[in-house]
């Protein structure tokens, strides 16, 4: 028998049985998180993909298995559009796939699982709006309109679903004010949009305003919304982020004065010390 043919056959048989989507098996995905706000909802996982490929699949307890993402090579992908039925339990598996020109589907890919998501109850409620707010004619109450957030769901027509459209009534907000000349906080809570605050007449105040979803046990209230100030002449926005905006702005002008100031400085200082130089070599050639 010719000494080759053994390895002719060995390295046959080997490229048989290999496996159809590659040699080794690619990672695992880990650290599967569930990022959600007002129901626009991201799975997010590591590690990222050297040659292979991920592809998320994703299923309610009373929906089928969906695929999205297929063959990314990203550690993310939106699922917004597969977890609409807010009350079900999602579950998501993610899986491996060394990137190949063969035929997909054609065995059992590995995978791992997601923690169980159920968006009603563990999507974040992003910060509320503040619509309008307005002193009645005597100063003594202060009458706020709160805007829900609002989700990429959308309604029939067409516009986007608040949270109010998915929450109705276990949804309810409250209203955090203190007098603008104090610290004493105060409180009062509404189960609509709209809220009257009973204030000391001519005195101007500070609020924010915050959403409770009374039904959850955890997560169960919102981001706060910005603060916002009456002011003397009518009432105003007071955009605290506008505010740091402007105190940066002048900072960095301030900074940037610094160093022009103490570059002329240190710049007329050695001139003054060459000049002194070329002074002292000048005497002394005279010497
Ligand atoms: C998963 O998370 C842990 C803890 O945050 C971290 O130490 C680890 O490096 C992460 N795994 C990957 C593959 O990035
Ligand atoms: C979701 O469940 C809550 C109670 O947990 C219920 O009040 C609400 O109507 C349900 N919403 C939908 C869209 O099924």
């Amino acid at each position: 028998m010719a000494p080759w043919l053994p390895l002719l056959l060995a390295s046959c048989l080997s490229w048989v049985a290999r496996p159809a989507s590659g040699s080794s098996n690619p990672p695992l995905a880990v650290n599967i998180t569930w990022s959600s706000i007002n129901f626009k909802t991201i799975l997010e996982w590591q590690p990222k993909p050297v040659d292979y490929v991920y592809t998320v699949e994703i299923a309610g307890k009373r929906s089928n298995w969906k695929k999205t993402c297929i063959y990314t090579k990203g550690t993310e992908c939106d699922v917004t559009n597969l977890v609409q039925d807010v009350n079900d339990t999602y579950t998501a598996h993610i899986f491996s796939e060394v990137a190949t020109e063969d035929e997909i589907g054609v065995e059992e890919l590995p995978y791992s699982n997601s923690e169980p998501f159920t968006p009603y109850k563990q999507t974040i409620i992003g910060k509320p709006g503040i619509k309008s707010f307005q002193y009645n004619t005597d100063h003594t109450k202060l009458h706020v309109v709160i805007e829900d957030p609002s989700t990429p769901y959308k309604l029939p027509s067409g516009t986007l679903k608040t949270i109010r459209e998915i929450f109705k009534d276990d949804l309810k907000y409250t209203i955090y004010y203190w007098r603008a000349s104090s610290t004493g906080r105060k409180q009062e809570s509404t189960n609509t949009n709209e809220i009257e605050i009973h204030v000391d007449k001519g005195e101007n105040y500070c609020f924010y305003a915050q959403a409770t979803i009374p039904s959850r046990k955890e997560l169960r209230n919102s981001q706060e919304s910005q603060i916002v100030c009456t002011g003397h002449e009518g009432n105003s926005f007071n955009d605290y982020g506008i505010g740091m905006l402007v105190a940066i702005g002048i900072a960095a002008v301030v900074i940037i004065l610094l160093i022009v100031a103490l570059s002329v400085t240190l710049y007329k200082c050695r001139k003054l010390k060459n000049e002194e130089k070329a002074k002292e070599n000048k005497s002394l050639n005279y010497i």
